[in-house]
């Protein structure tokens, strides 16, 4: 009997609706699977509060050497100014990793960032994230579970031997140690380049995650491969959107990750403040659209950004496409230069800002008082196969 007549055709495919994610209210509890959780007992002390700078400071001086304060350039000038070291996040990894003498280190920046720095400590020492809210919405877009699922399906095709991992610092330590675990090695945006060099080296495909936008503009615009070389696997569709084929011939299968701060400049953004402002220097960080790096005239990690400014000519005008913490900061310490955000409207990472004075004097007066609160501790065996991938990293020619 045929059934060509009665067939109901496939319905399209339609990407999942996002995972409901409880709202928890701040200081009340916390979600120890999700990045999203907060825990913070006692008293926050309020915003409004005079004194929150003597008190930081007052707690700072208290814990002396036995305290060290990374902060990422992405923080607030109010938490930046009590870092011992501010930086991106492989000269944080780097610093992390290079004071054994630090009893706490707390770590202004986000969770993957903390994770990082426990991971590259020793044991006795303990890595403290302000507020525990603060995660990254990139580092969620790959799970464990995920990216296990789209290895086996290379492993079924018979090509994972020949895939290397490269997985972007901003990427849970789940992630990372399965980048260990597999022959891989971590990269920041500063050194993505010399990442997929050394993996080209060592294998004919690259599997990168979570970032497509960092993975593609390296592997177009710094290495000169196609945009045809790069497929990208996108976890919410079945086989991960992709045929056979299509993953058997790409250089770089990207996965489908992005950054929301980043991901909101657009070409038109470029356009329209070269419209603006005549003359204008466009430069932007590597988490920008391929179609946004491919407009700009310069491309770096938040290190690069703030060197190129420190070299820049007085009474150059430059806009620049990453957080506003930093163009802000920029703006203010270069009052010689004409600095723009390149959106027209804000664009702040609301989990980098979570980390603010409140939480910081918090900390701080808790550790002097010796408690050690939000302690950011992975596990034996994740953190084993992500040391390796971040040693790797490290080693980079
Ligand atoms: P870098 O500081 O390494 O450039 O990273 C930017 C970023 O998005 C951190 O979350
Ligand atoms: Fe994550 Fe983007 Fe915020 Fe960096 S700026 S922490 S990548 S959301």
């Amino acid at each position: 009997m045929s059934t060509a007549s009665t067939a109901v055709p496939a319905p399209a495919f339609q990407e999942p609706a996002p995972t409901p994610v409880s709202l928890l209210l701040l200081g009340r509890t916390a979600d120890p699977r999700s990045e999203r959780g907060v825990e913070c007992p006692g008293d926050l002390p309020p915003a409004s509060d005079p004194d929150l700078v003597a008190r930081a400071a007052a707690a700072k001086a208290k814990l002396g050497d036995r305290l060290f304060i990374l902060g990422h350039h992405y923080q607030r000038d109010d938490v930046i100014r009590f870092a011992d070291v501010t930086g991106d996040s492989f000269k944080l990894a780097q610093q992390a990793a290079a004071r054994p003498e630090a009893e706490y280190i707390v770590f202004c920046g986000v969770h993957f960032m903390a994770e990082s720095a426990d991971i590259l400590t020793s044991k006795t020492q303990q890595v403290i994230l302000p507020d525990l809210a603060a995660g990254c919405s990139m580092a969620d877009m790959a799970t464990a579970e995920q990216v296990e699922r789209c290895w086996e399906r290379l492993e079924d095709l018979g090509i994972a031997e020949r895939v290397v991992p490269v997985s972007y610092m901003n990427s849970s330590a789940d992630i990372k140690a399965f980048t260990g675990r597999h022959g891989g090695t971590i990269c920041t945006s500063s050194n993505a380049e010399r990442a997929l060099e050394w993996a080209f080296a060592k294998g004919s495909q690259v599997l990168f995650l979570p970032d497509q936008h960092l993975g593609r503009n390296t592997a177009v615009r710094d290495m000169g491969l196609s945009l045809d070389d790069c497929v990208v696997y996108n976890p919410h569709r079945p086989d991960g959107g992709l045929t056979d084929d299509q993953l058997r011939d790409a250089k770089m299968i990207l996965w489908r990750g992005h950054c929301s701060v980043h991901g909101r400049f657009t070409p038109e953004c470029v356009d329209e403040v070269r419209e603006r402002v005549p003359g204008v220097n466009v430069l932007v960080h590597p988490e920008c659209r391929h179609e946004v790096v491919e407009k700009a005239d310069y491309v770096g990690s938040t290190e690069r950004i703030i060197t190129l400014l420190n070299e820049a000519e007085p009474g150059s005008a430059w806009a620049i496409g990453t957080e506003l913490n930093l163009v802000k900061r920029l703006a203010t310490e270069h009052p010689d230069k004409q600095i723009v955000f390149l959106d027209k409207s804000v664009c702040y990472c609301s989990t980098m800002n979570r980390i603010d004075l409140p939480h910081l004097v918090w900390t701080l007066e808790a550790l002097a008082e010796g408690r050690v609160p939000n302690v950011i501790e992975v596990d034996a065996d994740t953190a084993h196969y992500a040391r390796v991938a971040l040693e790797q990293m490290l080693a980079l020619p």
